[in-house]
């Protein structure tokens, strides 16, 4: 089997490439990334040379090169994980995310089609999408498989929109798809501008902080090798043409988060008990910062037998040590090619 898994050098997607390189020595990986900002060659350096791997730099909206890419590899199977990825570069660069998340994911689509159309045995298009599709949950209430889609941020409506047009592509021209919608993934080699890898880089270097709004805003988080796991299962299990929601029922107000991360990070530094809580500082709200995500992954669960494997006390240390025993591969970011757009951002709060 052939596989092209796209966006594989950002976070999820290298945990992903990881696994089934290792996991899968009979399948064949092409790993297709752009090289934006988020993605890093580094995150995914402990595999280049495995012969069933191969990495190619290109842009998933490029019609002919995906065309060619096709050409010459004759995929069986697509992981389609490629995407601008965070909120807050949604608000101040919304069109990145059009191009990217919705023209990407088309071109993705219409490829695939061109060349498995006639003959879908064996064939799957796999597309990797957020819980934030689904919109906003008041106190009560989680987000099941088929609540209705109420985006709200470009992100959210970007990725809402691409598994709109995966559906559309099954519905219209039966090409195999499966869809997940995961919540809030945390642990290595997530780039330091989404809560806890940023949070874990500032209590490193003493530096505020920035807990937008008062911080009662409630996220679910899931460990990301739970994800990478989940992604493994549904691809070889999941039913064709449905969707599955990931989640590990684990919710957190992002202030209650945050001071159980800085009482693990003064512990894990030698810090007095409370040193880091005292960099917290109320910053001006996100623009229509979503207030809570919850995630129901019975569905998941009971029909693929998939579960999380580690707490999030667990998971939460894990990363943490991570991160502090990588610390070069934060200050190649926060110094290095991205100092600039680092700076800026923490600037601007
Ligand atoms: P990320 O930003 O860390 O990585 C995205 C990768 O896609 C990068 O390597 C980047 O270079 C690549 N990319 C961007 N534009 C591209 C293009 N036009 N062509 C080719 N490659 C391109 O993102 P992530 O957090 O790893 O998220 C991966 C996927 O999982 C996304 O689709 C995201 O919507 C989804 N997701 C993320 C989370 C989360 O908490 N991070 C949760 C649920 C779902
Ligand atoms: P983030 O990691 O950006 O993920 P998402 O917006 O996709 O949920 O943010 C997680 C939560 O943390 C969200 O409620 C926004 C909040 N947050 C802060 O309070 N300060 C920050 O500096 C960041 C990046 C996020």
């Amino acid at each position: 089997m052939k596989i092209l898994i796209t966006g594989g050098a950002g976070f999820i997607g290298a945990h992903v490439v990881k696994r089934f390189v290792r996991n899968y020595p009979n399948y064949q990986i092409v790993n297709l990334d752009k090289l934006t900002y988020a993605g890093n060659l580094e995150n995914i350096k402990d595999i280049e040379k495995e012969p069933n791997y191969q990495f190619v730099k290109g842009d998933i909206s490029d019609l002919e090169f995906i065309r060619g890419l096709f050409k010459e590899h004759q995929f069986d199977g697509v992981i389609h994980l490629a995407a601008e990825s965070h909120v807050d570069r949604s608000i101040t660069d919304p069109l990145a995310f059009v191009t990217t998340n919705l023209v990407g994911t088309a071109v993705l689509l219409q490829v695939a089609k061109e060349n498995w159309k006639a003959d879908y045995s064996g064939k799957l298009f796999y597309h990797v999408s957020t819980d934030e599709v689904y919109g906003s949950l008041g106190a009560e209430g989680f987000f099941v498989e088929d609540t209705p889609y109420d985006p709200r941020s470009p992100y959210s409506s970007s990725k809402a929109g691409s598994d709109h047009l995966v559906r559309a592509w099954h519905h219209t021209f039966n090409l195999p798809v499966k869809i997940s919608n995961c919540s809030n993934n945390y642990g290595s080699y997530q780039f330091p501008e989404k809560l806890i890898p940023l949070f874990i880089n500032n209590i490193i270097h003493n530096k505020p902080l920035p807990v937008y709004g008062e911080g009662v805003n409630v996220r679910d988080w899931l460990f990301v090798e739970d994800h990478a796991a989940a992604i493994d299962v549904i691809f070889h299990k999941g039913e064709m043409g449905e969707t599955y929601n990931i989640g590990g029922n684990n919710e957190w107000r992002n202030i209650d988060l945050i001071k159980v991360l800085c009482k693990q990070m003064d512990e894990k530094l030698g810090r007095d008990e409370g040193t880091s809580e005292q960099l917290i500082t109320f910053v001006k709200d996100r623009a229509g910062h979503d207030m809570r995500y919850a995630i129901d992954a019975a569905k998941l669960m009971n029909d693929l037998g998939w579960a999380p494997t580690v707490t999030f006390e667990q998971g939460l240390s894990k990363t943490i040590d991570w991160y502090l025993s990588n610390q070069e591969w934060l200050d190649n970011i926060t110094s290095g090619a991205y100092k600039d757009y680092y700076d800026a951002q923490y600037v601007n709060r």
